[in-house]
């Protein structure tokens, strides 16, 4: 059995390293590089490295799917097959974060630029005067300190909280994968680097959200019980809220709008915000290391309970 695998696992290298060749030798008679020795070989060496990841992910697919193992066999039946991304929790916070910073936009921007016609309307015509709008205002703050102390709590208290804040700490791997998004936006790389459960990109996005929390509800308070504090911590409170929140509002607009709605890869929206789900396609294409670690784990579970089948019953015999 054994050595079956070894056999299998040198055959299977043998066939990579032929394909490579083979790919390296149709791509260089259509366009017929320059003799840099070097890029021939960095790419010979790329396109090694994803067919085997390929293969890898394949294999543990083929495993999982072929398995006589009961789940399995449920598994194989299901057509299309989705990974359960964010649970309801993760979602209702996310939920209750966007209808409150979508408020504390609409009323926060009219107090920033009050000569524009756009927040005249706002403010007299849509909520009926500046008591109300400020009022409305401070119900939307409400909502976010909720979703400051409940997110708190969620990634102390909760496993899956706790796993996840601790995958989304950066890591010197991000900085290489953001360096190799950039090689591979200038065609330097044959394509982009293999993500887990969270980018580096969703990373930044995550962290940008938590510090602009702490400084939003921070000079908020500030601004909102000004009584309290003295007149310079008013005024650097005000001029931290007023810009951070410009800030805030052109990153989500520009950045996570475009994230989630505009590019084109999810156009008109992504709807993991609602269900919480990833197709298998999608879990491949956006988080192929975390992929391969759920099906590795599957398959290396069916395995497990194979033996357990096959022990008891020569057992029996
Ligand atoms: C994404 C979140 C938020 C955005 C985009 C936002 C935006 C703004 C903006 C642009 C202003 C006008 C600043 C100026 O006069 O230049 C403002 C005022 C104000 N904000 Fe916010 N804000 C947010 C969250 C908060 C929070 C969490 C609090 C309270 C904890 C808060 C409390 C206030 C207060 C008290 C004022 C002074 C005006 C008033 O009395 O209503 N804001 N906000």
């Amino acid at each position: 059995m054994a050595n079956d695998r070894k056999s299998s696992d040198d055959k299977r290298e043998t066939l990579i390293s032929d394909l490579t060749d083979n790919i390296l030798h149709q791509a260089t008679s259509i366009c017929e590089p320059d003799d840099d020795k070097n890029r021939l070989e960095q790419m010979g060496r790329e396109i090694k490295e994803r067919l085997t990841f390929e293969a890898n992910v394949l294999l543990n697919e083929a495993v999982t799917r072929l398995s006589p193992a009961r789940i399995y066999e449920r598994l194989a039946e299901a057509p299309k097959r989705t990974f359960q991304r964010f649970g309801i929790n993760f979602r209702l916070q996310h939920a209750l974060m966007f209808v409150s910073v979508i408020v504390l936009i609409i009323t926060g921007m009219p107090l920033k630029f009050p000569e524009l016609a756009i927040s005249k309307f706002v403010v007299v015509d849509l909520f009926g005067g500046l008591e109300n709008s400020t009022l409305i205002h401070r119900i939307g703050a409400v909502g976010l300190i909720i979703v400051g102390v409940w997110h708190l709590g969620y990634i102390v208290i909760s496993r899956v909280g706790r796993r996840d804040f601790w995958l989304m700490i950066p890591r010197p791997r991000d900085i290489r994968d953001f360096f190799h998004t950039l090689l591979f936006f200038f065609g330097r790389r044959s394509s982009g680097p293999k993500c887990g459960r969270f980018s580096f990109i969703e990373k930044f996005d995550y962290w940008a959200v938590y510090w602009g929390m702490v400084i939003m509800i921070g000079s908020g308070i500030i601004m909102w019980f000004k009584e309290w504090f003295p007149k310079y911590v008013y005024d650097i409170g005000r001029e931290a809220h007023s810009d951070e929140g410009l800030l805030a509002t052109l990153a989500i607009v520009i950045w996570h709008f475009y994230n989630v709605h505009f590019n084109p890869d999810v156009f008109p929206m992504s709807w993991v915000w609602w269900h919480g789900k990833l197709t298998e396609d999608e879990m491949k294409h956006h988080h192929p290391l975390e992929y391969a670690e759920i099906v590795e784990a599957e398959s290396r579970e069916i395995i497990e309970q194979k033996e357990q089948v096959e022990q008891a019953g020569s057992g029996d015999e």
